[in-house]
């Protein structure tokens, strides 16, 4: 592919912008410098370096961030800043074939104080597959309630407690006290507020949410909130529901 394509293709700008940054010296590959912006490259493997900074080509692209609190999932947020601000420009810049959208987004949402596993991609079908009820991937939450957790209300949790939107109940796959006070639940559903409205059925309310796993795969304990790292084929792998 031309390094022009390659670098419009992975969020670079405009073929225009990715073309001039190419011409004036901005462009390497294997640490030598890419003037010819017709230059032909395999893509498979293929590490380029722009402004200093290296990049693998991908096709698509998965990542995970460590959302912190108070940042909304939202491209128009209402009153937070938007969690796609910690993100460089490429991964929101990705043209997507034939898409409305552009570059990257949040599998799911999690609400501006909640933290944690975030997962964001531009594979569409991905976002499908995860999101589908058919697949319930659990999700894995802590919970800091206000008032301590009694083991009635965790059976309560377990049996199905009724929302407001649907007579059918909604129950958690699993739910335990942590070592350190707080309660630990799993979900396979992603419905509204689900897991602050489940807590507030039984009478308790949540004061701190934080996502710690989905499916097999844990939120990186070396990841600090806002920061992202990119998943690999065992992390997608581990995300097979
Ligand atoms: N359940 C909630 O109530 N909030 C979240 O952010 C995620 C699950």
């Amino acid at each position: 592919m031309q390094i022009q394509e390659i670098l419009f293709s992975q969020g670079f700008g405009t073929r225009r912008i990715c073309a001039g940054l190419i011409q004036q010296g901005h462009v390497t590959v294997a640490g030598h410098g890419v003037t010819d912006a017709a230059a032909e490259f395999e893509t498979q493997g293929l590490r380029f370096g722009v402004g200093g900074v290296e990049w693998p080509y991908q096709e698509k692209v998965y990542l995970m961030l460590n959302k912190p609190a108070a940042t909304e999932c939202s491209r128009k947020p209402s009153a937070y800043p938007s969690i796609y601000t910690l993100l460089p420009a490429p991964l929101r810049q990705r043209p997507q074939k034939g898409g409305a959208t552009q570059g990257v987004q949040a599998v799911g949402r999690l609400d501006q104080d909640t933290t944690g596993l975030l997962l964001l991609t531009d594979d569409g079908q991905f976002i499908h597959r995860m999101n589908s009820p058919r697949h319930h991937v659990p999700k894995v939450y802590q919970v800091t309630a206000r008032h301590p957790v009694d083991e009635k209300q965790i059976a309560r949790l377990l049996e199905g407690v009724v929302l407001d939107d649907d007579p059918r109940p909604v129950r958690a796959a699993g739910c335990e006290r942590t070592a350190d006070g707080r309660l630990q639940l799993t979900l396979t559903e992603g419905k509204y507020h689900q897991v602050k409205r489940m807590i507030a059925a039984v009478g308790n309310r949540v004061e701190a949410l934080h996502r710690s796993r989905i499916g097999r795969l844990n939120l990186s304990p070396d990841l600090l909130p806002g920061q992202w790292r990119w998943l690999s084929t065992g992390d997608l792998t581990a995300l097979d529901a």
